[in-house]
This record gives structure tokens, sequence and C-alpha cells, in this order.
């Protein structure tokens, strides 16, 4: 354990290391890099208006009935490719402006959305990538909680890009409040975010579930997912329900300091 704050910062690489007593008292940063936390700030940056996670194909279905067919969408993948009867997959370059514009999403997928309900104890949960970090840093700053990053992993194992973003959020984290109490696992992601810093592409495509999607043909999708904070948008979590919150630019670290 680092530090000797009173804010404490726990890393878990799986969603079945999370235990209850850490999430009570956290903000959870939920991370699935591939795809679902790189899609979520995508569709709202597209003016899609709220999401709801479902943690299988019979929950969304059943969501859908509760709500307006003309404003909602089924959205979701199993094994990577676009659920049958959904309307989107979970590539991010299906959420256009002309997709979901102030539509509300019932979202599923096979790790990311899970990782969301095995959560819901938590007060709330900010949705961090590559492509949100910044912004997301700076959400996660402002709650004055504990912090616990929850990586996504795939299929109960650990992810090396959920991992790796854990540890940019990691090294930012501690860079801006050194005093957070970090245990081992945080150190151990940061280990891994040093470690690939500079090829967040090339870290993307020697992953287990990059190599995947490249052979199902989504190699694009591993190029947006590398692209970092091209979205100003954080997914917050509360109440089962995903709603965005636009960050103002950041000011680059000089300017804000003096
Ligand atoms: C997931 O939640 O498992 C991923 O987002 C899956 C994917 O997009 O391939």
């Amino acid at each position: 354990m680092s530090g000797g704050g009173d804010r404490r910062l726990n890393l878990v690489f799986t969603p079945g290391e999370v235990q209850d007593g850490l999430l009570r008292e956290a903000t959870v940063a939920l991370v699935d890099v591939l795809r679902a936390t790189s899609v979520i700030p995508q569709a709202f940056a597209s003016g899609a208006m709220r999401v709801i996670p479902a943690d299988s194909v019979e929950h969304a279905t059943g969501l859908l009935a509760s709500l307006d067919r003309k404003t909602t969408l089924l959205c979701g993948e199993r094994e990577g490719k676009k659920i049958a009867g959904f309307h989107l997959g979970n590539s991010p370059l299906e959420y256009t402006s002309k997709a979901v514009k102030g539509k509300t999403l019932i979202f599923s997928s096979t790790n990311g959305s899970a990782a969301m309900m095995r959560c819901l104890a938590a007060p709330e949960q900010v949705l961090a990538s590559f492509v949100n970090a910044t912004a997301a840093v700076e959400r996660l700053l402002d709650t004055g909680r504990d912090v616990l990053v929850v990586c996504s992993g795939k299929l109960g194992r650990a992810a090396l890009e959920d991992a790796v973003l854990g540890g940019l959020l990691v090294e930012r984290l501690l860079d801006r409040e050194p005093g957070f109490a970090a245990d081992d696992a945080s150190q151990m992601a940061r280990t891994l975010w040093r470690r690939w810093e500079d090829d967040v592409p090339g870290m993307l495509a020697a992953s287990s579930h990059g190599t995947y999607l490249a052979s199902l043909g989504f190699a694009a999708d591993l190029e947006f997912c590398s692209r970092q904070d091209g979205v100003r948008a954080v997914p917050v979590l509360k109440d089962g329900r995903i709603e965005p919150e636009i960050r103002p630019a950041a000011q680059p670290r000089s300017q804000a300091s003096t």
C-alpha cells in the first residue's frame, strides 16, 4: 500500500474479485476497453440520451417492452457479433448521430455490462477507456470518495487492455493526488501502463480480445479504441441508468497550476 492519505485506490483485474465492502464506499471506475466503455462515451458524443445496461438478452428485450419503441434501441454483442434482432452491435463506428441522437439505448455485452451489473451496489460508476481517459480521471478526482478500478476482463479472466487502462488511471490519479493509498494491484497495473504507454495500438493488437476482434473484421474498432481523449463525455451509472457528463476541455497542466 503506497501513500498515507485517507482516500483508498484499489483495483481488481476481474469482476470476480470485487468485494461488496469495497463497493459501498467507492466510486467505481468501470473499464472495458474492447469495447463497451469505448462505445458508450461515443454514443453520448453522438447525442444518445441515456443507456440502460442489461445482463441478458431476455432482460434487454424485457426492458424494451416497458419503453417507447420509437426512441429506444437494442444494442450489444455476443462473441463480438451483433445480437440477432438487435438494432446495433458493439462497434463504436455504428454509434453515429444518425443512428443514436435523442435515443435511449438498452445495452447488453458479454463482459462490460455484466461487470456494471456486478457493481450496482456502488453509489456510482464512472465508465472509462482510452477515448475519455482524462475526462474520466477529472471526474474520479472530483468525487472525493475512495476509487475502485474494476477491470471487466474476458469471461472471468484478466484482459491486458483493461489492466493497462487501469494502470493509466492509477498513474494519473496518483499524479494529481499523491495522498491516495494505492493497493498492490494498482501498482501492478501502473507498471503495465508504463510498459505500453508509448504503443497503445500495439498493445490492443497484441491482446487476445484484440486479436479475436481483428479476426472478425473489426480492426478499425481497435484503432478507434486506442485514440486517447477523443471524447469529452463521461458516462456515469447511477440507479441502473447511465447518463452523460460532458466535461469542459481540460487546461494543460502548466496553465492549471499557475
Ligand atoms: C464485452 O463487453 O465483452 C465486450 O465489449 C465485447 C466486445 O465488444 O467484443
